[in-house]
């Protein structure tokens, strides 16, 4: 089967490059380095262990036709500051191992921003710890177009929750999963975390 044409990747790249970003054909080595705190590091690497276990629920869902469990698992990757004023209201957020989960304070109202309380000090907690809270230090820290590449991401899952009701059809799920894992790949050939 041909691969179809991805039609926002090359401009996805170009920002990433625009942003000076090293995007190797071998993906070896010379993606570039976003530095966090290792309580920042990892706060997103649990979310991205997250990512993974939602596309795998999505994908398993479309398998047992079970549309409902895929807007459900759509929606769960995606934190309520992040989503479309109509979608705020659904499915908690996925919280991520880390205090806090997804109740991250960002633009808007923002369900399950007390959902943190009782976590570990520091780890997740917005305001907790030395610094500013977290979503502050991580539009600071992180690249243009690594938040335009998690802005595409969460738009994706958005997509697949809206059209899991109103198409419902797992083969246009998968299609959506598949192009929504090019975003997964495409920051993942651009950059890395390091302390
Ligand atoms: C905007 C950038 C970006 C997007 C989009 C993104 N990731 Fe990541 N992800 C990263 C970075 C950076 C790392 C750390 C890689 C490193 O340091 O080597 C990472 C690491 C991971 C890890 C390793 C976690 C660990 O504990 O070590 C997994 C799994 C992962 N991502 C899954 C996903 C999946 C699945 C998606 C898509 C649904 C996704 N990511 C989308 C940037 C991204």
């Amino acid at each position: 089967m041909r691969y179809r044409p991805r039609r926002w990747l090359p401009s996805l790249l170009a920002a990433a490059l625009l942003a000076g970003a090293a995007v190797p054909a071998s993906g070896a080595d010379e993606r570039q380095a976003i530095q966090l705190e290792p309580a920042d590091r990892a706060h997103c690497l649990a979310r991205m262990r997250m990512f993974q276990e939602v596309n795998n629920a999505i994908l398993r869902a479309t398998l047992a036709g079970d549309m409902e469990a895929v807007r459900r698992a759509a929606l769960s990757a995606v934190p309520p500051p992040h989503r479309d004023p109509d979608l705020r209201g659904e499915v908690p957020a996925r919280a991520t191992g880390m205090a806090g989960g997804e109740g991250r304070q960002g633009a808007g109202p923002a369900q399950g921003r007390r959902s943190g309380a009782g976590g570990e000090p520091g780890q997740g907690r917005r305001g907790d710890g030395p610094g500013p809270p977290r979503q502050g230090r991580m539009q600071a820290l992180m690249p243009e177009a690594y938040q335009g590449m998690m802005h595409t991401q969460y738009e994706a899952y958005q997509a697949i929750a809206r059209d899991a009701e109103a198409v419902g059809e797992p083969r246009h799920t998968q299609e959506q999963l598949a192009r929504l894992q090019d975003t997964c790949v495409a920051c993942h050939s651009a950059y890395r975390f390091s302390r």
